[in-house]
């Protein structure tokens, strides 16, 4: 069957667009008529599908046979010439050099790795958290947010304590693309500064190695062959790039929701036997990661829609993570909410690694509010990141008082 084309409602690609609360209305009208729509070639941007519906996302994510990951997972990428860490870079690389070198990586994500960053984490949250409660507020992002995820991810790497602000600052130029020429020159060179930095890491690791993830994959072997420079430093910034926005935008998300739902918020304060489920939900309300793409390697049919091979394929976790076939009253901020299989994290092969340790990260940052924290309400406007490939706010003024 030839596919129906449908006009997108709104432009996908405009950074300004996602943030919109509107967006909902026209997401959940794709869903219902359009699940699997063709956004049509503008000038020098091709053409690609919009895949809104719960199950067809997990059906792609799946499929890394048909669909890969090695021409880029982004949309602006796709639509710009494909990544250049294509098949290097464990997130842009197919099965079955994908599988070798997550097996690689996986160590580092162990119960037990977890549970000594765990300490580290905790340790840090308890005190940022008492300095905002201290000073009767703060703005979340820049206080506590911002703060655990790359502190979180510098122990993973093992990162010196000294190099640990430059991090921070590269790593907040390289994700500052906001669409404009600067702001892209700017990221281009901050990605170049973070591969250099970890180049500059490398013989050490290799000398003495560690269990941190800089000396897996320097002394690793993926297929029998030791993973190449090249690949061992795009992977350390695989994990950069994967682990610190995505989660501080899901922290800062988190303490909104709770100021947007107080009724959620005190539910929370009486009840710690939530905090699993209130972990999950907070995964499924903030979905930071709007989308990942993929690329057709064949000519396939998905609901009777026939993609070609060479095509770009979307898939919306904003929407999918509302599908109201999967998530009874998906717009209602549920701390209870269970069964919970939301796709912010992903699906089949490469399903976040970091999950377990996003998952910490939020379960102590929700502890440690709980524990500390009184009332909590917004002392000023929020600020939204602008982005197409990630949504949540990027400054989140917030008044407080102690826990009782
Ligand atoms: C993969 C989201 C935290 C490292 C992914 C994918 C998603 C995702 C959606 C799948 C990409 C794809 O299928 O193309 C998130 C979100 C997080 C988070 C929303 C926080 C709330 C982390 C953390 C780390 C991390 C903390 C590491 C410290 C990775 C890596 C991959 C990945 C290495 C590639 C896995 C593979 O291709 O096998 N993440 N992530 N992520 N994430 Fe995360």
């Amino acid at each position: 069957m030839t596919a129906p084309r449908h006009t997108i409602p709104f432009d996908l690609i405009d950074p300004a667009v996602h943030p919109d609360p509107d967006a909902c209305d026209a997401w959940r009208t794709l869903r219902d008529a359009h699940p699997v729509a063709w956004c049509e070639a503008d000038g020098d941007r091709p053409g690609f599908w919009v895949i809104t519906r719960y199950q067809d996302l997990a059906t792609v994510y799946r499929d890394t046979a048909r669909l890969s990951s090695e021409q880029g997972n982004m949309l602006g990428t796709l639509l710009t010439g494909g990544d250049p860490a294509g098949g290097r870079m464990l997130v842009v690389t197919d099965p079955p050099r994908h599988s070798a070198v997550r097996k690689v990586l996986q160590g580092a994500f162990s119960a037990r790795a977890m549970a000594q960053i765990a300490d580290s984490v905790r340790a840090a949250t308890k005190d940022l958290v008492a300095a905002v409660v201290d000073a009767g507020g703060g703005d979340f992002v820049a206080d506590v947010a911002a703060q655990i995820p790359l502190m979180a991810i510098c122990e993973l790497l093992d990162v010196p304590p000294a190099d640990r602000t430059l991090m921070l600052d590269l790593t907040m130029a390289a994700m500052g693309d906001d669409g404009t020429p600067e702001a892209a020159e700017a990221a281009a060179d901050a990605q170049e500064d973070i591969l250099l930095y970890y180049a500059g890491l490398l013989p050490g690791r290799r000398e003495f190695p560690g269990a941190d993830v800089v000396s897996l994959l320097a002394n690793g072997e993926a297929g029998g062959t030791p993973l190449s420079d090249a690949e061992v430093l795009l992977n350390c910034y695989n994990i950069i790039i994967g682990g610190d926005e995505t989660t501080r935008l899901s922290s800062a998300g988190a303490v909104l929701a709770l100021i947007e739902h107080p009724e959620q918020w005190r539910r929370l304060r009486q009840d710690e036997g939530l905090l699993d489920s209130a972990v999950e939900e907070v995964l499924r309300w903030t979905t930071p990661v709007t989308h990942l793409g993929r690329t057709a390697t064949t000519d396939l049919t998905l609901r009777g829609c026939d993609i070609k091979e060479g095509d770009i394929v979307t898939l919306w976790n904003t929407s999918a993570n509302r599908d109201e076939d999967v998530f009874p009253d998906p717009y209602r901020f549920d701390l209870a909410r269970t069964p919970n299989r939301h796709l912010t994290l992903g699906h089949g092969p490469h399903f976040c690694l970091g999950g377990p340790l996003a998952r910490v990260e939020l379960r102590v940052m929700l502890e440690e509010l709980r524990h500390q924290v009184g009332e909590l309400e917004l002392s000023g406007p929020v600020e939204r990141l602008r982005s197409s490939f990630l949504t949540g706010v990027s400054r989140l003024p917030v008044r407080c008082t102690a826990a009782g």
